[in-house]
């Protein structure tokens, strides 16, 4: 390992980084990004990268997007903090949530703001626990989220979240929290089960979870419409449809976490439009403001802001909020960035991009190294896999898929690996075909190198 710089040295000696062995980390050292620059960013050497993940699924725009910077300026300039606690407001906040009710999927009564996809999440939870109990059903309360989901990392949304690694010596989940089974037809589906199959078993057996806890205490059902840090599992076909009327019988209110789909991701303004369901509530964060400043909201329907009021009149206070929610700097960018989606035609673009997208990442079903290549939109996953026919994994103690990025990161391309060996894509949705073709190229050569290796070491026997 060559020794770290100066930089990195200090970085090691400093920061704990989320989402890493930290221990590995201490003489791997960190890849310093220094600036961005449309898709790409360049690292303290000044070497270019494609951003394949666009920041952390977020950066819609791509980098240095001077529209964004001077809205986020002026409105640094003219009122550089409000609040919206106690009555108090301010234009950016009002003006972008009457924008976001007007581009809402379904029917949207008032947006509430905070900071980050993970507060959404948890904004969500409690608003639905509010709801029932203002209208007198203090035991619904059970939230069913499903297996590789990621709904963030506070306590509440980590419980929702159905990775182990967010679980485990973390004491969670909190009792309460469901997961049922995983919409991923490569990996779960039996022998033979056609997609419509498999839906229609998960549907009964989400109606089957519900009846056992008993439908009294099931108070909502969250999923993300493709899922990202989970491994991109695209639900099989008619899932939602089936879906959809299991949470209607039961009572069950359906949350699209919407932190990675919404904001054109799939091509369309929200990832529940391209799955076919209507949600009663929408998380969003990430792209709504294209990753510039942190910012997140929850939507939500009339029926609940009802019986907000109503517990508001009955307690008194509504007891929820965040000193950043609705940030003004943040909600002006935000609404600049919608601006720029609408008038540049940037989600219509990224579903005329998406074919191309498409059809390049289903070519690596072909490369000895991949299981499944499968993705939606402008996002993709690459699960690597030991053993093509059996669909074996790679021991986790290997790091194949560390060990990819690293190849890819040597190829100018930064991408993800998550759990399983799962390479993520999800550029920035302002990509060129021609960006496109070269992102491919690039994880192709990565990929190639990455077989050598795995060969060398020996790294495929079972
Ligand atoms: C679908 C989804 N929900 C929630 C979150 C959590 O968002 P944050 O990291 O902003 O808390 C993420 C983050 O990647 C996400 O992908």
């Amino acid at each position: 390992m060559p020794p770290l710089s100066n930089l990195a040295t200090r970085d090691v000696e400093t920061l704990v980084h989320p989402y890493i062995n930290l221990a590995n980390f201490r003489a791997a050292g960190p890849l310093i990004i220094e600036r961005g620059q449309g898709i790409y960013v360049y690292d303290t050497d000044g070497k270019p990268y494609i951003e394949g993940m666009a920041g952390l699924w977020c950066t819609a725009l791509g980098y240095g997007n001077e529209e964004l910077v001077e809205a986020a300026a002026a409105q640094m300039r003219k009122l550089s903090f409000a609040h919206l606690f106690t009555g108090k407001s301010h234009d950016p906040a009002i003006e972008l949530a009457e924008k976001l009710k007007e581009i809402a999927p379904v029917p949207i009564s008032k947006v509430f703001f905070c900071n980050s996809g993970s507060e959404a999440n948890d904004s969500q939870v409690k608003l639905v626990w509010y709801f029932n109990n203002a209208l007198g059903r203090p035991k619904k309360k059970k939230i069913i989220s499903r297996v590789k989901a990621y709904h963030g990392v506070t306590v509440v949304a980590a419980s929702l979240t159905g990775l182990s690694a967010n679980h485990r010596d973390f004491d969670l989940p909190l009792p309460g929290f469901l997961h049922a089974a995983c919409p991923h037809h490569y990996r779960f589906a039996y022998a033979g089960e056609s997609e419509e199959q498999f839906a229609a078993r998960l549907a009964e057996e989400l109606d089957a979870l519900i009846v056992k806890e008993g439908p009294e205490t099931v108070a909502a059902f969250i999923a993300e419409p493709v899922m990202g840090a989970g491994g991109v599992i695209v639900p099989p076909k008619t899932y939602f449809e089936k879906i959809m009327p299991v949470c209607a019988k039961h009572d069950v209110s359906m949350i699209s976490d919407e932190v990675i789909c919404g904001f054109g991701r799939l091509g369309t303004t929200f990832g529940c439009e391209k799955l076919g369901f209507k949600p009663n509530a929408i998380s969003i964060a990430k792209a709504l403001s294209s990753g510039y400043l942190p910012i997140a909201g929850v939507m939500l329907p009339e029926t609940m802001y009802q019986a907000l009021l109503a517990e508001s009149r009955k307690i008194g206070v509504f007891g929820h909020g965040f000193t950043y929610g609705g940030h003004p700097v943040a909600a002006a960018v935000a609404l600049k960035a919608i601006e720029i989606y609408t008038r540049d035609r940037v989600f219509e673009k990224a579903a005329e991009m998406a074919p191309i997208f498409q059809a390049r990442l289903a070519a690596f079903n072909a490369h000895p190294l991949v299981g499944e290549a499968r993705g939606l939109g402008l996002i993709g996953g690459v699960e690597l896999v030991a053993d093509k026919r059996s669909k074996r994994s790679f021991m986790p103690q290997h790091g194949i898929g560390a060990r990819a990025v690293q190849f890819a990161e040597a190829e100018g391309l930064i991408v993800r690996s998550v759990l399983g060996d799962v390479l993520t894509l999800c550029p920035p949705l302002v990509i060129s075909a021609a960006e496109i073709d070269e992102l491919f190229d690039r994880l192709a050569r990565a990929l190639d190198n990455t077989l050598d290796w795995v060969s060398r070491e020996r790294l495929a026997q079972g």
